[in-house]
Formats: structure tokens, C-alpha cells, sequence
């Protein structure tokens, strides 16, 4: 052996993320129909807009979801039993996962899984001081690709944690194979508990996605800023207009930027044109029925134990099991 360096240093998570961005927006303006992956809407400023989001009027999503967490959270323990390891999708120091781990019986060992490790490791300190006796084990990775986990080790179950209609922004056979692959790493006997966004009036869904305040565009758009900042791009944020359609023909709501006149962009060095019109997909948000959504994750192979609903029946959690 030469030298004394006995270790390969991955580069900087920072870096990493950095090339895939530049990768999958290149690629993204690149097609016949512009998308780029909604995953990059959320960096600090996005993050803080879709905090907002969250407090506004128009969404009801996050307030139903927490209203059924808070009348239902005992029962949700219960079909989670005791000693149980919980993995949570998206670093969780939020009300409901303290909610939830406040609950719980012995839990464990409890995963946070995220893909950005500042708020990971934020979020895993802030719960540490108010579980003091829960282990904690960050895990900094993307979870829309291929992850691992060690192996459970019982005696309770191992369930997942997916809140926030999370799954609603993936395409069915992208959710198809992320519970599937959930449902390999819980295990025989493990869990998901999952929320979902249910179907409903487009009079409700659509000001969710177009509230009054200009916070959901402003979020929108600044994935345009972002790219400005980070790949030397020259977008006019002042020519694209943000767009919110339910397409409840496909049970779900298209979030995307639209050109307000024909016009060139540069990013990265590379220059995209654009037609007067022409929209840059950003984000899809599904609004299942149960029928619908039972079928997927029969697919993926859970089988509903429980489900609890808000008194206006708008979201719904979910308690699978690995059948
Ligand atoms: C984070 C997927 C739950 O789809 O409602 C909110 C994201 N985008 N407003 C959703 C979002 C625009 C949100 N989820």
C-alpha cells in the first residue's frame, strides 16, 4: 500500500447535488415537453414557502391531516404496538411526528430519512432533546431511488412513517415501486402509515394550488430563481406565469410554469427557447380515491388495517400492513 489515505471521501453531499440538479434541469429543458422534477422546488427558500403553504387559508391538506393525527393518534399507536422501529420518509421534527413518537409505546428506534443533511441533522437534535431515551439514527439519502436499511431486529414491527400526501407527488408507477420498496424494508409484519389526499370538489382542490396570496406561485417560481442562482441561469421570472390545473380525469393536480411570450433562456451556458404558452411542467399532486389508491398498494403488497378521516372526510391516514 502507498501513502497513509486508507479512506475513499465521498465528495461533499453539496457537490453531489449540485451536478444532479444541473443534470436534471438540463435534461428537463431539453425535452419536446419541459419538466423538471419537483424534488428541486424544495431547497431553503422553497422549503419556507411551502411552510407557508401550509399555514394558509386555501390549504386544507396539512390542517385535516394533523386534525386526524390529533383525535386519532392513540388508535394509531395501538396498531403500531409496542417496540417498534419507526422510519420516517422526510426529515420529521414536525408536530406530527412528535405527536406520533409521543404515542408510541417503547418505540425502539426511530429513522429519519432525508435527502438534505442540514435539516436532517437538525430535526434529529430537536427530537433528541424530547426523546431523550428514543435512539435515533439519521439516515441521509434519497428515497425516491434505491435505499437501504439495516435489517430489523423485532420483537416490535417496523413502520413506516409517509405523512403529508407525499406519495401524491409521485406518478402511479413511480408510488408503485417506492411501496414496494417500503414494503421489502419493513418486513414481514411491518407497517406503513401513510396520508393521503382524497378526490374531491375542484372548488376545494384548485384555490389549495392558486391561493389568493401569491405563496403557492411565489413557490412555484422560485424554482426559476434557484436556477438562476445555482446553473448562471437568465430566466425573467416576470415571463412565466404560475399554473395550477386539477385534472381530475387523472386524479390529479399539474403544478407548472407557463411562458407568457416566445422567448430564449440560457442555463449552464446551453439556451432553451420557448413558444408563447409553452409551460414547464413542475409538480404533480395526486388526489386519489380509496378504490384507486387501495389498488396500488394492494400492488405493492400492503393491505389496509385502518383508516381515520376528518370530519369533512378531505384527507385520509392509512395504516397498512405487509401482507
Ligand atoms: C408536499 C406534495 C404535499 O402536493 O400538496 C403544495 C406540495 N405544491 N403546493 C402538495 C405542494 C404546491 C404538496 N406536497
Amino acid at each position: 500500500m502507498i501513502g497513509t489515505q486508507t479512506t475513499i471521501e465521498r465528495p461533499p453531499a453539496q457537490l453531489c447535488g449540485h451536478a444532479a440538479f444541473r443534470h436534471d434541469v438540463l435534461n428537463g429543458l431539453g425535452l419536446p415537453k419541459k419538466r423538471i422534477p419537483c424534488k428541486y422546488l424544495y431547497d431553503e427558500r422553497g422549503s419556507a414557502l411551502f411552510d407557508q403553504i401550509c399555514e394558509l387559508d386555501e390549504y386544507y391538506l396539512t390542517r385535516a391531516e394533523l386534525a386526524i393525527l390529533e383525535r386519532h393518534v392513540d388508535e394509531m399507536a395501538e396498531a403500531i404496538g409496542p417496540e417498534s422501529e419507526v422510519v420516517e420518509l422526510g426529515s420529521g421534527s414536525g408536530l406530527k411526528t412528535r405527536l406520533l413518537l409521543g404515542q408510541l409505546v417503547e418505540p425502539r428506534v426511530y429513522y429519519p430519512v432525508e435527502i438534505s443533511v442540514e435539516p436532517l441533522l437538525r430535526s434529529a437534535a430537536e427530537l433528541s432533546e424530547q426523546f431523550p431515551d428514543l435512539t435515533i439514527l439519521p439516515v441521509c439519502d434519497d428515497f425516491t431511488a434505491d435505499f437501504e436499511l439495516p435489517p430489523a431486529e423485532g420483537p416490535g414491527r417496523r413502520v413506516f412513517y409517509f405523512p403529508g400526501s407525499t406519495i401524491g407527488n409521485f406518478r402511479p408507477n413511480a408510488a408503485l415501486r417506492l411501496l414496494r420498496s417500503i414494503a421489502r424494508l419493513a418486513g414481514p409484519g411491518g407497517g406503513l402509515l401513510i396520508g393521503i389526499d382524497i378526490d374531491k370538489d375542484p372548488a376545494i382542490v384548485e384555490p389549495a394550488y392558486n391561493d389568493r396570496l401569491g405563496v403557492s406561485a411565489a413557490f412555484n417560481l422560485n424554482l426559476l430563481a434557484r436556477i438562476n442562482r445555482e446553473l448562471e441561469g437568465d430566466f425573467d421570472l416576470d415571463a412565466f406565469e404560475h399554473r395550477a390545473e386539477y385534472r381530475r380525469d387523472e386524479e390529479r393536480v399539474e403544478l407548472s410554469l407557463v411562458s407568457r411570450r416566445e422567448h430564449r433562456v440560457r442555463v449552464a451556458g446551453r439556451v432553451f427557447a420557448f413558444d408563447d404558452g409553452e409551460p414547464i411542467h413542475t409538480e404533480d399532486s395526486y388526489k386519489y380515491t380509496l378504490e384507486h389508491f387501495g389498488r396500488l398498494t394492494g400492488r405493492a403488497g400492503f393491505a389496509v388495517e385502518r383508516q381515520w378521516f376528518d370530519s369533512d372526510r378531505l384527507f385520509c391516514v392509512q395504516f397498512l400492513g405487509v401482507a
